[in-house]
C-alpha cells in the first residue's frame, strides 16, 4: 500500500462535541494518524462538519434563526476546539461548501444517469398547516414497541428501535403540532438488495479481520433482505436533487455526508496541490487504503450504504477497515446532547487549560473499544495522579533532574552494560514491539498501556539501581545508569507521541532535541548521545486535587437532580389512569374490612431504608403495620396523632422480622410519589369504611 486515507465521522454542526465523540472517534483516529506519520506513511486525515439533516433545521426553528446561522456557529466552534485539543486534521471542511454541493450533486446525477437509482412513489406524512412533508425527526408519536410518546419518525430514543414514520401511533408534526396527512410523493431509491450478494462476499468473507462489533452488525443486516433506501427527501435544507421534476427535494443527508470526505479532499488537493497531488489518488488508486473512524451508530452507513453507493458509481476504492467504537457513558448514564448530560470539549478546554493530554490519556485508557465504558471525574483524577504523575512524570523527572544535578545536564558516557541494564532495555524493546502490533490492529487502549509500561520499566530500573545512593561509592557506575535512564526517557518521548502530543513536545524541549525522531528510532540506545546538553527541567504533569474536579462533579449532580425533576414533571403531565380491573360482585368487596385508626408511634425499620413501622390505635387495641413508604415520609415521628385508613382483616405477614397486621391505604401518583389516605374529618378509631 502506498498511502492511507483516514476519515473521521463528520459531526453534525448542530451542537458542540463531547467526550463521547472524542473517545469514540477523534482521539483514536488522531492516534492512528500520528503513528502512521511517524512511520513515514503517506497519510491524509480528513474531518469536517456535517451541515445538513433535520436536527439542524429543528434547532434553527427553535432559536428563530436560519440553518446557515446554526451551522456557521457550531462549525467554527468545533473546528477551533479540535485544533486546540490537538486533533491533527489535514483538512476540516463543511458540507455546505460549494465544492461539496457540486460534487455530491454530480455523484447523484451519475448514479441517476447510469440507471442505478429507482424512482418510487410512496405515501409520506404531510403537514397541511406548514405545507411541507415531514421527514424523520419532523414527526413524533408513540413508539409501537415501548409506547414512549416522544418517539421520532426515524428512531425511538427510549428503546433504541429504528422506525419508519408510518409505524408511529398518533403521529404529529413537530413544526405545527398538527396531525399530518398521508400524501403521495416521488423519491429516488438505491436498491440495496442489488448489492447484497456482493456485500456478503466483500465483508463477511473478505473482512473477517474487522472488529467483532462491526462485523457482527454487518452480518445481522446482511442476514436480512436489504430494502431499497430513499436517497432523497422532501425538505428544503440540503443539496437540491439535480433532476428535472425534483423541486422541493434534497439529497438524503446520509447520501451527501460521506461524500463530504471526498469533497474535503478535493478542496485540500486544490489548495495545496504540491503537497497532496490529485484528489483521485486518495480515493481511486487501488494502492490507497481507506480507513473510516466512526461510532457504532454509524456502522450501517459506512459499511453497507456508502460502499453500495461507491460500488454503484464504480470508480472508487472501498474502505479497508472501519474501526467503530461502542459508546462512552458519563458517571453511569448515557451521554445525551439534548439532555445536556455530557462533558463538552470546549468547556473542558476552558476549565482545564493546558491539560489536553490528561483527557486524551484518560479517554484512551477507558476507550469503549469492545464494549460501552464509563467516564467518571474520580477516575480522571486517579489516572492523572497515579499514572501520568506518579509513573510517567515521576520517571522522567528523576532521570532529568539527576542528570542536571550530577552532570550539569550533560549526558554522561556509559561503561559496560550489566545484566540489569540490558534487561531493562530489552523489556523496553519488547513493549515497543508489542505497541506496533497493537497500533496496526487498532487496539489503542492496549497500545497506550504498553507505552506506559515503558515508564514503569524505567521507574523500576531507577528504584532497583538506586543511583542516589551509589553516587557516593561508585560514581562511574552511576554514569552508566543515568545513560540508560536517559535512553529510556528519549524512547518514551517517541512511544507516547501519538497519544500525548503536548507533553511529548514539552519532554523534547527538556531533552533539547529538535530533530523529529521517527517511529523506527524506537529501541535505539543512542538517542541522546554522550556530551549532549539537556535543557531546563520542569514537571511534565501536575497533581489534580479534589478541589480541581469538585466543580465538575457538582455541576453533574445538579444536572442529575434537574433532569430527574423534569422527568417526574413530564410523567405527571402525561398521567393516564390505568384501565379498570375486571368486574367483581358486591360480596367480593364486602369481604374486605377497611377501618380508620390513629398513629400512636412511627419509626424507621432498622436496616430497611424503605420501611416504616406504624403502631395504630384501632379502637379495639393496638396493632402494628409495616409499610414501604419511608422515602415519602422522611420525618415519621410527625405522623403520630394523625389518622390513617387500613385493611383490617388482611392475613398477617412478616416483614424484616416484624409482623405486619394489615395494610395502609395510599395513593401513588404518576411521578411515583406516595401519599397516605386519610378520612376527611376526625372520626372514632375503629370506624369502618365502605
Ligand atoms: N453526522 C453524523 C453523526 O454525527 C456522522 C456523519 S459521518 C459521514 O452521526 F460519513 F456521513 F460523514
Ligand atoms: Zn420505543
Amino acid at each position: 500500500m502506498k498511502r492511507v486515507t483516514v476519515t473521521s465521522a463528520l459531526p453534525y454542526a448542530n451542537g458542540p462535541v463531547h467526550i463521547g465523540h472524542l473517545a469514540g472517534v477523534y482521539i483514536p483516529a488522531d492516534i492512528y494518524v500520528r503513528y502512521l506519520r511517524m512511520k513515514g506513511v503517506d497519510v491524509m486525515f480528513i474531518g469536517g462538519s456535517d451541515e445538513h439533516g433535520v436536527p439542524i433545521t429543528i434547532r434553527a426553528r427553535k432559536e428563530g434563526c436560519t440553518p446557515q446561522d446554526v451551522v456557521d456557529r457550531f462549525h467554527n466552534m468545533i473546528k477551533d476546539g479540535f485544533k486546540e485539543f490537538g486533533i491533527s486534521f489535514d483538512v476540516y471542511g463543511r458540507t455546505t461548501s460549494a465544492t461539496h454541493h457540486k460534487f455530491a450533486a454530480d455523484f447523484f446525477r451519475k448514479l441517476y444517469d447510469d440507471g442505478k437509482l429507482t424512482e418510487e412513489s410512496s405515501k409520506q406524512y404531510y403537514d397541511e398547516e406548514a405545507k411541507t412533508f415531514l421527514a424523520d425527526r419532523y414527526i413524533v408519536g408513540e413508539c409501537p414497541h415501548c409506547h414512549n410518546e416522544g418517539a421520532y419518525g426515524d428512531q425511538c430514543e427510549k428503546c433504541g428501535t429504528s422506525l419508519d414514520p408510518s409505524e408511529l401511533i398518533n403521529p404529529h408534526s413537530t413544526i405545527s403540532g398538527s396531525k399530518p396527512v398521508l400524501k403521495e410523493t416521488k423519491n429516488w431509491y438505491l436498491p440495496l438488495g442489488d448489492y447484497q450478494e456482493w456485500l456478503r462476499k466483500w465483508i463477511l468473507e473478505g473482512h473477517k479481520e474487522w472488529r467483532s462489533n462491526v462485523y457482527g452488525q454487518c452480518k445481522s443486516w446482511l442476514d436480512l433482505d436489504l430494502q431499497p433506501r430513499a436517497m432523497t427527501r422532501d425538505l428544503d435544507w440540503g443539496i437540491p436533487v439535480p433532476v428535472e421534476g425534483a423541486e422541493g427535494k434534497v439529497l438524503y443527508v446520509w447520501f451527501d455526508a460521506p461524500i463530504g470526505y471526498i469533497s474535503n479532499t478535493i478542496d485540500l488537493c486544490r489548495e495545496q496541490h504540491d503537497k497532496w497531488g490529485d484528489w483521485e489518488t486518495w480515493w481511486k488508486d487501488p494502492e490507497t487504503r481507506i480507513v473510516h473512524f466512526i461510532g457504532k451508530d454509524n456502522i450501517v452507513f459506512h459499511c453497507i450504504i456508502f460502499p453500495s453507493m461507491l460500488k454503484a458509481e464504480g470508480s472508487f476504492v472501498l474502505p479497508d477497515n472501519v474501526p467503530a467504537n461502542e459508546f462512552l457513558n458519563l458517571e453511569g448514564d448515557k451521554i445525551s446532547t439534548s439532555r445536556d448530560w455530557a462533558v463538552w470539549m470546549n468547556d473542558y478546554l476552558r476549565d482545564f487549560p493546558g491539560k489536553q493530554d490528561v483527557l486524551r490519556y484518560v479517554l484512551t485508557a477507558n476507550a469503549p473499544e469492545t464494549k460501552d465504558n464509563d467516564f467518571t471525574w474520580k477516575d480522571f483524577q486517579n489516572r492523572n495522579n497515579n499514572e501520568l504523575v506518579a509513573v510517567y512524570g515521576n520517571f522522567v523527572n528523576r532521570a532529568l533532574v539527576l542528570t542536571q544535578k550530577y552532570y550539569e545536564g550533560v549526558v554522561p558516557a556509559a561503561g559496560t552494560l550489566t545484566e540489569a541494564d540490558k534487561q531493562a532495555l530489552d523489556d523496553m524493546v519488547a513493549a515497543e514491539k508489542e505497541m506496533d502490533r497493537l497500533l496496526d490492529t487498532f487496539h489503542f487502549r492496549d497500545a497506550q498501556k504498553e507505552a506506559m509500561n515503558i515508564a514503569r520499566i524505567g521507574n523500576k530500573y531507577l528504584a532497583d539501581m538506586e543511583p542516589w545512593k551509589l553516587v557516593k561509592t561508585d560514581p562511574e557506575r552511576v554514569k552508566t545508569i543515568m545513560y540508560v535512564a536517559l535512553q529510556i526517557t528519549a524512547n518514551l518521548s517517541i512511544a507516547m507521541q501519538p497519544f500525548l502530543p503536548f507533553s511529548t513536545e514539552h519532554l523534547r524541549q527538556m531533552l533539547r532535541v529538535t530533530d523529529a525522531w521517527k517511529w523506527a528510532d524506537l529501541g535505539r540506545t543512542d538517542l541522546v548521545t554522550t556530551g549532549h546538553q539537556i535543557g531546563e527541567v520542569s514537571l511534565l504533569f501536575s497533581k489534580l486535587e479534589d478541589a480541581d474536579i469538585q466543580p465538575q462533579i457538582d455541576r453533574l449532580e445538579n444536572k442529575r437532580k434537574a433532569l430527574a425533576e423534569a422527568a417526574a414533571a413530564e410523567e405527571l403531565k402525561n398521567f393516564k389512569p390505568q384501565t379498570v380491573k375486571a368486574e367483581i360482585q358486591y360480596d367480593a368487596f364486602d369481604k374486605i374490612d377497611l377501618r380508620v385508626g390513629t398513629v400512636t408511634a412511627c419509626v424507621k425499620v432498622p436496616k430497611a431504608d424503605k420501611l416504616l413501622q406504624f403502631t395504630i390505635d384501632d379502637g379495639m387495641g393496638s396493632r402494628t403495620i409495616v409499610s414501604g413508604i419511608a422515602q415519602w415520609y422522611p420525618e415519621p415521628e410527625k405522623l403520630v396523632g394523625t389518622q390513617v385508613c387500613f385493611v383490617a382483616n388482611l392475613a398477617p405477614r412478616k416483614l424484616k422480622g416484624i409482623e405486619s397486621q394489615g395494610m395502609l391505604l395510599s395513593t401513588q401518583d404518576a411521578d411515583g410519589s406516595i401519599c397516605l389516605v386519610r378520612p376527611g374529618t376526625n372520626v372514632h378509631n375503629g370506624v369502618s369504611i365502605s
